[in-house]
Formats: structure tokens, C-alpha cells, sequence
């Protein structure tokens, strides 16, 4: 049997099977076969709780997932994800952003090279360059002190650091700014630098590669911004350092190596923020809290390791995310903070979860008869419960939920009438995740007193999945242990479904027509133009509306 055939083990049919007799059964009559469910089915890692009990399961859909795993071989995927092989098959890479957070006393192999002393050297050299930046050390062309960092990159290298500096906000330094750029709409560089003063501003150009067109155009808007503002080409050897793993690419734009950070090719873009690409995060909340957040990453890299599948984190979240997906047969995934410091973590897992896991063939390219990565998005709570909950509620799509929240506030604000408004946070989170489950039965609404006619519109049918994450604070510690739970639950994912999470091929195509539509937009006349007639058309209407032709004029 091929690994492409995953639909016909014994395993997969059984839950098939399974899931057939499951979805007879709502959540209320499971939460009331088993009065410990909500407790039983719950299990705490690494100051992560994480209660399972509200997702669409009994013990034999657990038992027969883990078996699913084990026929998948997932013991093994794990052991040589950490040995160092190389998974990443269609780029014939090894997999280690586990070695980024690993102790300075670990050892792994690339090639036979410890990579190891090579983390922690360009850890080293992060840290004496942040502490002379924060302490005023690091002076500008003009002998200021940079109070601004404009960090500029995209996707892996951008999403990453802009999640975890808004995470960390309350461990970052006050009175200094950080900002991002990455998307190649002029507005985004514009904006980022309108208010600050050149003399104290330091970027960071962050690129893998160090050819994505939209960080060298920036990167390039960047260079004439500063030289412009402090008159003189040398103030780029002040105000610029790179991270990137292509040093001649660095050299090439014009920034000295010596002002490089460097990461590696078994560092995949989407599994990068704790590596220099991290540079701007380590700046705002200190080495201390940046060690402490690798510290965090390796405690759930440990627990990933060796814990029993029964409770293993990533494990149970990843095999609970392809039951919903494979057999109840949900599309999406919501992420739902109820902690407003996390409002990009449902943008950072955009990346992580479907540029890895949106694949349609095997490793050995068979296309997949199953359903593959999950389409996942969110917004912290309590704003969404005021959006688009009503349709996670009672729409015809089944959403599962990931519920997140926080015993402890950062930003304690006493409630009227008692108590602080963090306990009406969370009263939110956890009533939410009760509704989705129980929901409210036509009986119940009637017994409101509800007129008939509104009984339809006024009744939940409850039954939908959610799982629930609580850790006491969001510290730095804890924000690693966070990503590096979804980070193994996605690989837990890959590796059952036989496709490589690690390679991103279906973000060229549309690279590559860029090319050429590019050289069809800016050409003086229009070229003979040999695409479909509406690609034609709409490069004709847009060199119309730039050049503001009058409306009989336009394709
Ligand atoms: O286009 C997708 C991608 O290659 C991502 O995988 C990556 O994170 C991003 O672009 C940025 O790439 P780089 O760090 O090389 O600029």
C-alpha cells in the first residue's frame, strides 16, 4: 500500500465508521454519559491547559486517532524531525527550528555539523547588539541613540516578530518605537516612517532569501529615506543591519556582512521568529525576556518529544483538527484570543497552519483523496462575538473553535460593580465555548415564552466543537510554549496526511506572472498584450485609471 493511500487503512475506516455513530450523538448527551468528561478529557503541559472535552469525541475516536498515528508512523516523523533528516523532501532541507530554542549544552547534527554553537553564537551576537542598542551604546550617523526600529520583511519574516512584539507590548521598551513594513504598497513604508526622525531611526532588513521583491523595494525606499534625511550614503552603515541566511545577496544591496545576522536553510520562513529574524523582537522586550520566550518554545519542543500521545499536546490538538477536518468535515479552523495582546496570532498561524499544511499531493505526488490544511482565521474576543460569531452560532458551516484566554490580566481595569474587567473577559470566553456546545433547544426557548414563529430563529442547535487553552499570564515563557503547540500540531498534521509542511511552491506562480505584468504595466505604450481576455482587459482599465483617461477612452 502507498502512503498516498491513507483512506484505505484500517485505521481511517474504522473512524469512518466511528464518526458515523459519533455524529447520531450531540455534545449534551456525551456531557451527560460521563459527568467527568469536562475534566477527563483536559490535559495540562508546560502551564497549558488545554480542555478538549466540548470537541465532537468519546475515548474510542481518541483511541482510534492515536492509532491512526501510530500507522502514519508519527514516532517516527517526530524522532527524525529532531535527529535533523531531511523532511523538507522537495527542497531536500532538514526541519529544525527546534535547534533555535535548544540549550547551549544540546547537540544536533546537520551533515554532521552541531548547529547548535551556531544558534547560540548568532544569539550572542543578537544580544551584545541589543544591549547597545537599548542602553544608547549604538549611535547613529549623527551620534544619536536610535530610539526607532522599523523592522521591514514579509511573510516568515515579517508576521512572526509583528505577533510576538505586539504579545510582548507590556514586557517592551516604552520609549522606544517599533514599526513594520512589509507589504509593497508604498502607503505601508510611508506610514511606518511618517512621524520619525531619520537620525534615530535603525532598520532592519529581514529576508531569508534577500530577493523577495516587496523587502528590496522597501528596503530600497528605506535607503533613500535615510541618506535623503541625513545627507550622506555612510549613514546606511549606521542605521542598517540585515537578517538574512544569503550573505552575498546582503553585500549586494549594500550592507556591510559584518552588520549581518544570520540564520540557516533548515529554518523554514514560517518557523523563523525565534531565530535573528526575532532581532526586532529581542530589541523591544530585552535578551532576558526573548531567552525566556526560546525557553518556553523548548519546553513544548521537550514535551512534544516524549510525552504519551494520550497527553500530548500538539499530538491531541493535531489529531482533533483532522477528525474535525477529515470526518465531520470542516473547513476551517476559528482562533480566538480573548487576550487583546495576542490581535495578530490569528494572522501569524494564517502563515504557519495553510502555507504548510495547504498541499493536494503526497510527498511522492500522488494528488490526495482527503482533505488537507484547514483554512484558519480569528479575531480576539470579545470583538468577534459582535462580528461574525453569529454564524459560528448558527450558520450551516461547522466552525471549530480554539478558545484562548489568560488567568491573569496584564493590564488589570476594575469592573463596575466589582471585580476587574478581565473576569468579564473570560466569563465571554468560557459562556462562548458553553453556547457552541449545548446550545439552547426549541423546548428551552419556548418555555421563554417565545412566540411560535420566533421558536426557529431563537433556538441554538449547540453541537460545535471548540477546545479551550488557558495558561495564568501571558508572560514570554508562555507566548513560546503557545507557538510551539500550534507549530507541532500542524507537523502532526502533515505527517498523517504525507505531504510536505515544509515547502511553499504555490506562492510562485503568481510571483512569476508579476514579472511579466509588471513589464505590461509600466511600458510607455501599451504592448501587445497575450493574456485571457479579462487579464488583458484589466491591465488595460488600470493603465487607464493611472493615467486618468477619460472614461470613453478605457478598455
Ligand atoms: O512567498 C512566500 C515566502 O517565501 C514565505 O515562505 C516567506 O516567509 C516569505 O515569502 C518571505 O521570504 P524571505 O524571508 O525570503 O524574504
Amino acid at each position: 500500500m502507498s502512503r498516498a493511500d491513507l483512506t484505505l487503512l484500517p485505521e481511517w475506516q474504522a473512524l469512518q465508521q466511528h464518526c458515523n455513530h459519533l455524529e447520531t450523538l450531540h455534545l449534551r448527551e456525551l456531557f451527560a454519559a460521563d459527568p467527568k468528561r469536562g475534566e477527563r478529557l483536559a490535559t495540562e503541559a508546560v502551564g497549558l491547559y488545554f480542555d478538549y472535552s466540548k470537541q465532537r469525541v468519546d475515548d474510542e475516536a481518541l483511541r482510534l486517532l492515536r492509532a491512526l498515528a501510530q500507522a502514519r508512523d508519527l514516532p517516527g516523523h517526530i524522532a527524525a524531525m529532531f535527529r535533523g533528516d531531511k523532511i523538507n523532501a522537495t527542497e531536500n532541507r532538514a526541519v529544525l527550528h527546534v535547534a533555535l530554542r535548544a540549550p547551549r549544552d544540546a547537540h544536533i547534527l546537520v551533515d554532521g555539523h552541531d548547529v547548535v554553537p551556531d544558534v547560540h553564537a548568532v544569539l550572542d551576537r543578537m544580544t551584545a547588539f541589543a544591549d547597545a542598542v537599548r542602553s544608547g551604546a549604538w549611535k547613529g550617523h549623527s551620534g544619536k541613540p536610535m530610539r526607532n526600529v522599523v523592522s521591514i520583511g514579509i511573510g516568515g519574516s515579517d508576521l512572526g516578530p509583528v505577533m510576538a512584539c505586539e504579545a510582548l507590548r507590556d514586557y517592551s521598551r516604552s520609549d522606544m518605537t517599533f514599526r513594520f513594513v512589509s507589504n509593497v504598497d508604498g502607503t505601508d513604508f510611508a506610514e511606518a516612517v511618517r512621524d520619525l526622525d531619520a537620525a534615530e531611526t535603525l532598520f532592519i532588513v529581514c529576508s531569508k532569501t534577500f530577493t523577495t521583491l516587496e523587502t528590496l523595494s522597501n528596503a530600497h525606499a528605506a535607503r533613500a529615506w535615510c541618506v535623503a534625511a541625513l545627507g550622506d550614503e555612510r549613514a546606511v552603515a549606521k542605521h542598517f543591519v540585515a537578517v538574512s541566511t544569503a550573505a552575498a545577496e546582503v553585500e549586494k544591496f549594500g550592507i556591510d556582512t559584518a552588520q549581518m545576522f544570520g540564520f540557516w536553510d533548515w529554518v523554514g520562513g514560517r518557523y523563523s521568529m525565534d531565530s535573528a529574524i526575532g532581532l526586532s523582537t529581542m530589541l523591544a522586550i530585552g535578551p532576558e525576556h526573548f531567552r525566556a520566550m526560546l525557553a518556553g518554545f523548548h519546553a513544548m519542543d521537550e514535551h512534544f518529544r516524549s510525552a504519551p500521545f494520550e497527553r500530548n499536546l500538539p499530538v491531541l490538538m493535531g489529531l482533533l483538527g483532522l477528525w474535525n477536518a477529515n470526518f465531520l468535515g470542516a473547513a476551517t479552523v476559528a482562533v480566538l484570543p480573548y487576550e487583546q495582546y495576542l490581535k495578530r496570532f490569528p494572522a501569524y498561524l494564517q502563515q504557519l497552519t495553510m502555507e504548510s499544511n495547504g498541499k493536494h499531493v503526497t510527498l511522492d505526488g500522488a494528488h490526495v483523496d482527503y482533505a488537507t490544511g484547514p483554512i484558519y482565521w480569528g479575531e480576539p474576543g470579545t470583538n468577534g462575538q459582535h462580528s461574525f460569531y453569529q454564524l459560528i452560532h448558527q450558520g450551516t458551516h461547522l466552525i471549530p473553535c480554539d478558545f484562548i484566554g489568560f488567568g491573569q490580566p496584564l493590564q488589570p481595569v476594575p469592573a463596575q460593580g466589582g471585580g476587574d474587567q478581565h473576569d468579564l473577559l473570560i466569563a465571554n470566553l468560557i459562556a462562548q465555548g458553553e453556547a457552541l456546545a449545548f446550545g439552547k433547544t426549541a423546548e428551552q426557548v419556548r418555555n421563554e415564552g417565545t412566540p411560535e414563529a420566533l421558536v426557529p430563529h431563537r433556538t441554538f442547535e449547540g453541537n460545535r466543537p471548540s477546545s479551550t487553552i488557558l495558561a495564568e499570564r501571558l508572560t514570554p515563557f508562555a507566548l513560546g510554549t503557545l507557538v510551539a503547540l500550534y507549530e507541532h500540531s500542524v507537523f502532526v498534521q502533515g505527517a498523517i496526511w504525507d505531504i510536505d509542511s515544509f515547502d511553499q511552491w504555490g506562492v510562485e506562480l503568481g510571483k512569476q506572472l508579476a514579472k511579466t505584468t509588471i513589464a505590461e504595466l509600466v511600458a510607455p505604450t501599451e504592448p501587445k498584450l497575450a493574456h485571457d481576455s479579462s487579464t488583458n482587459a484589466l491591465i488595460r482599465r488600470y493603465r487607464a485609471l493611472r493615467d486618468g483617461k477619460p472614461t470613453s477612452e478605457r478598455a
